[in-house]
């Protein structure tokens, strides 16, 4: 006789108590090990989350630069590391200011001698640049602990930015003057042309070919493949909390992610609507990059709440010393101030933001390249 079936003999009372004991017994230990793996030097009343002081800051990343997804100003935020820590990034060995240097290149055509070559024995640290992904190579090229991160964006969101930043929006409201101006777009994308700038685009960026963005099999499965192989993925409509989740991730100061918003599509003149039925199209003319989505945001809320201290209270704290930042960095020209003071909190030590920080924090996509290539030949030629 299997030893469970003897439970069922005793009375509704003993088993009622033996569950109960035996959750209590459980529940003490989850409470003993938990307490347990506290630091024990903890002072009174401080907050776990302020411990990341005692990790290691990570250096070695691998940033997937999605296009329209707010990809340039985290671009400046791990540029400006590379820059503040004087790392070594995997530059495009590209003339300066030819046709699209700040991209690397497709998938299936990557090779080591591809980027600038670094000073004999020192190793990459990051790549920051527009790619078509593809892991084999980036192995071959970055260290083995590197830190994978990418970046999306509500595919609908995306449509719409990439369309009115790459001209589309212009093209059809040549012969649309009411506010659907993707009507007839939506309705047979074919005659317009080449539509790859709008078509699938993160996909395209994160390497899935043309001829399976519709095949729901091979999507799924790639999206598998990214899950294991990307760390972390960032949510430009939670711009904020994805900062501070990467802050955290990568144990670097909260200084160290802020940011001013870089490369975004100005405000359009015309208002431009989506009806139901351009909404249904868009999504199926989207169908990848609508998987994509979906994926890495269940992914994104489900690693939020992993924390075991609420990420809100950093985000409020953050967006805070966000805006005295921003309103510092645009106007110390006229201010006699040269540098701003941030008091210590929870989340970070006191520290200072200075007319420097705030050039970098300023500085676009292309010259920041330009300083980090000037800075990597300079030690190349010396
Ligand atoms: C990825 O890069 C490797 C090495 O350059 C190459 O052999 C492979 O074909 C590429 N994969 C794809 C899917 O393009
Ligand atoms: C890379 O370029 C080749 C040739 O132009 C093309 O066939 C392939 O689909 C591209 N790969 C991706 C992932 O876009
Ligand atoms: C769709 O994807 C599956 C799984 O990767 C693959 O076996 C199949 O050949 C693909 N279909 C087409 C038409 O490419
Ligand atoms: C900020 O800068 C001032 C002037 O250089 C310096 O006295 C102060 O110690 C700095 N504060 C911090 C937190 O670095």
């Amino acid at each position: 006789m299997p030893w469970y079936k003897g439970l069922f003999r005793r009375s509704r009372m003993t088993t009622t108590l033996t569950i109960f004991s035996t959750m209590c017994c459980i529940i003490g230990l989850v409470l003993l090990c938990n307490y347990t793996s506290f630091p024990v030097n903890l002072p009174y009343g401080s907050h776990p989350s302020s411990i990341t002081s005692q990790c290691r800051p990570k250096t070695n990343i691998m940033f997937l630069k999605v296009h329209k997804a707010g990809s340039s100003t985290v671009f400046n935020v791990l540029g400006r590391f590379v820059i503040n820590n004087k790392l070594n990034m995997a530059i495009p060995y590209k003339k300066k200011h030819t046709a699209r240097y700040n991209y690397l290149g497709n998938s299936s055509f990557l090779t080591k001698d591809m980027v600038l070559p670094l000073p004999e024995g020192q190793r990459y640290n990051m790549f920051l640049n527009h790619v078509v992904y593809n892991r084999t190579f980036f192995d071959m090229i970055l260290p083995r602990d590197t830190f994978y991160l990418a970046i999306v964006r509500n595919p609908e969101e995306r449509f719409s930015s990439a369309a009115k930043y790459f001209g589309l929006v212009h093209r059809l409201s040549t012969f649309s003057k009411t506010p659907f101006v993707f009507e007839q777009f939506l309705k047979d994308p074919n005659k317009f042309g080449n539509t790859d700038l709008v078509h699938n685009q993160m996909a395209h960026d994160f390497g899935i070919p043309k001829t399976q963005y519709n095949n729901q099999s091979f999507v799924e499965e790639y999206i598998q493949k990214l899950d294991r192989e990307f760390n972390l993925v960032l949510l430009l409509d939670y711009f904020d909390e994805s900062l501070i989740m990467l802050r955290r991730k990568l144990c670097w100061s909260l200084k160290d992610v802020l940011y001013l918003k870089q490369n975004s599509a100005s405000k359009p003149k015309k208002k431009i609507v989506l009806t139901e039925s351009d909404r249904n199209r868009l999504e199926e003319f989207q169908f990848a990059d609508v998987m994509i989505y979906n994926h890495f945001q269940t992914r994104f809320w489900k690693d939020l709440n992993s924390f075991e201290i609420d990420i809100h209270y950093e985000t409020n704290h953050f967006k805070d010393v966000r805006r005295r930042m921003e309103s510092f960095c645009s106007s110390y020209i006229q201010s006699k101030d040269k540098f701003i003071t941030i008091a210590k909190s929870l989340w970070n030590s006191a520290f200072n933001i200075t007319i420097f920080d705030c050039n970098i924090l300023n500085m676009k996509e292309l010259p920041m390249l330009d300083k980090i290539t000037a800075n990597l030949i300079q030690t190349l030629n010396t």
